[in-house]
C-alpha cells in the first residue's frame, strides 16, 4: 500500500507534536448529557435512523463467494438474509416469510438453491421470488409476484458486504458515501484477505459506550497498561475528519525515526494503527499488517452486540498462523479490557453520579461522533 499525501501530512503532524510536546486538540472541551446514553426515546430514534438508513458491514466478501452462498444476521434489529444470486450479484432480504412471517432461513450460513420456510414450506429463489408452495389451491387469489421476500440495499465494496437494514424508496450512492475513505480502503485490498477469526459478543452496555472505546487513545496507558500502552505513543492520535466518518491515526513509537528520512521515503502503514470510523457504527481498523473490521449494534436498552472479523492477507493464514494467533489473542484481551470498563460505566448510570460526561480537547473522536449522531438525528446527514 503506497503512502499518500494525507498519510505524509499525518506523519508530519506527529513529528511536530513530538517536537513541541503537544497533541491534536480541539479548542474546547465538551459536555455530553448522560441522557444521550440512557434515554429510551433517544435510543429508539438512534435505532430508527442510524441503524435503519445507513450501511452496516455484515460480512466479508469471501463468506459469499459462490452462487447460493448465504449468511443470516440478526443483531441489526431486523432479521437479514444475504446471498449471492444466480447472476453473481449479492442480494439482501428481510429473513421473514411473506405468508405468515416465519423466519425463512434458520442457519447462520451455508449454500442453497432455494430458501424454504419451515412453517408451511413456501419457497423462495436466490432473487427472493416466491417459487413454490404446497397445495396452492388454497392461495389461488395470490399473485406470487407480490409475495417475494422484501429486498434491502446491499453493496459489495472494498471486500466488505454492506447492508442498509430497511427497504429504501430511493437509490443509495454507496460510492459517494465511502468516497473519503476510498484511497485508504483501496490500499488495504481487503478483497484479497481471508477471515482468520470472526466473533460476536453481546455486552451489557449502551452501544454508545462500546463505540467510544475506539474513538480516543487517551485511555490506552491506563485501561490497557499491560497490553496496548507500550505499543503506541501515549495520547498522540491524529484525527482526520471526513464528516460524518473519521480517520483516527494512532502512531507506533518507531514513527519518530522517520524524522531522519526524506519524506518521499516515508512508509505510513508500518508506523500506525488506524481506526477508520464509518458512520454510524462500523470500524475498519488497520494494523501494520492485518485488519480488524467491527460493527457495534444496539440490541436493547443498555445492551449491544459487537461483531468483529480479523482479516489477514490471503496466503498467509497457514504459514503465519502462529503469529496471527498471537496478535488475535492480544487484541481480544485489549477489546475485553474496553468492554469491562464500558459495562462498569453502564452499571454506574443508575447511581446518577453524572448529569453529563466531559470530553477532553484531545478526545476528538468523541466530539466528532456525538456531533455526527446529532446531525443524523436532525436529518442533516443522509446517505
Ligand atoms: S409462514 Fe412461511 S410458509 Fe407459512
Ligand atoms: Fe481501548
Amino acid at each position: 500500500m503506497g503512502t499518500t499525501a494525507e498519510d505524509r501530512a499525518i506523519i508530519r503532524k506527529i513529528l511536530e507534536h513530538n517536537e513541541q510536546d503537544s497533541t491534536d486538540m480541539l479548542p474546547e472541551t465538551m459536555s455530553n448529557p448522560v441522557s444521550n446514553y440512557t434515554d429510551p426515546d433517544q435510543l429508539q430514534q438512534e435505532i430508527d435512523v442510524l441503524f435503519r438508513n445507513f450501511p452496516l458491514v455484515v460480512a466479508h466478501t469471501s463468506e459469499l463467494a459462490n452462487v447460493g452462498d448465504f449468511i443470516t444476521h440478526d443483531d441489526t434489529g431486523v432479521p437479514l438474509l444475504v446471498n449471492r444470486s444466480a447472476e453473481g450479484q449479492l442480494k439482501a432480504f428481510l429473513n421473514v416469510c411473506r405468508h405468515r412471517g416465519a423466519r425463512v432461513e434458520g442457519e447462520p450460513c451455508g449454500n442453497a438453491r432455494r430458501f424454504t420456510c419451515p412453517y408451511h414450506a413456501w419457497s423462495y429463489d436466490l432473487d427472493g421470488e416466491l417459487r413454490g408452495m404446497p397445495q396452492p389451491v388454497g392461495f389461488d387469489t395470490v399473485d406470487r409476484e407480490d409475495f417475494g421476500l422484501v429486498e434491502l440495499p446491499v453493496f459489495e465494496r472494498f471486500g466488505l458486504v454492506w447492508v442498509v437494514p430497511s427497504p429504501q424508496d430511493k437509490p443509495i450512492d454507496i460510492d459517494a458515501w465511502l468516497a473519503p475513505l476510498h484511497e485508504q480502503f483501496d490500499g488495504l485490498d481487503l478483497a484479497n484477505h481471508v477471515i482468520f477469526e470472526k466473533w460476536a459478543l453481546h455486552k451489557d452496555m449502551s452501544w454508545r459506550l462500546a463505540l467510544e472505546g475506539f474513538q480516543e487513545s487517551y485511555h490506552f496507558c491506563s485501561a490497557h497498561r499491560d497490553t496496548a500502552c507500550s505499543n503506541y505513543l501515549d495520547n498522540q492520535s491524529v484525527w482526520s475528519s471526513y464528516q460524518p466518518h473519521m480517520r483516527h491515526s494512532v502512531p507506533l513509537p518507531q514513527v519518530l525515526k522517520l524524522r531522519d528520512q526524506p519524506e518521499d521515503e516515508w512508509d505510513y502503514r508500518p508506523n500506525f494503527m488506524t481506526q477508520n470510523f464509518v458512520f454510524p457504527a462500523n470500524f475498519v481498523q488497520s494494523m501494520t499488517d492485518h485488519v480488524y473490521v467491527h460493527t457495534i449494534l444496539p440490541t436493547g436498552q443498555g445492551t449491544c452486540a459487537f461483531h468483529c472479523m480479523m482479516l489477514v492477507p490471503k496466503g498467509t493464514e497457514v504459514d503465519k498462523a502462529k503469529y496471527w494467533r498471537a496478535n488475535y489473542d492480544v487484541v481480544r484481551t485489549v477489546f475485553d479490557e474496553d468492554f469491562a470498563i464500558g459495562e462498569g460505566i453502564q452499571k454506574g448510570f443508575e447511581a446518577g453520579a453524572n448529569e453529563f460526561f466531559t470530553f477532553g480537547k484531545y478526545e476528538v473522536g468523541l466530539h466528532h461522533s456525538q456531533k455526527a449522531i446529532n446531525d443524523a438525528l436532525a436529518g442533516k446527514i443522509v446517505v
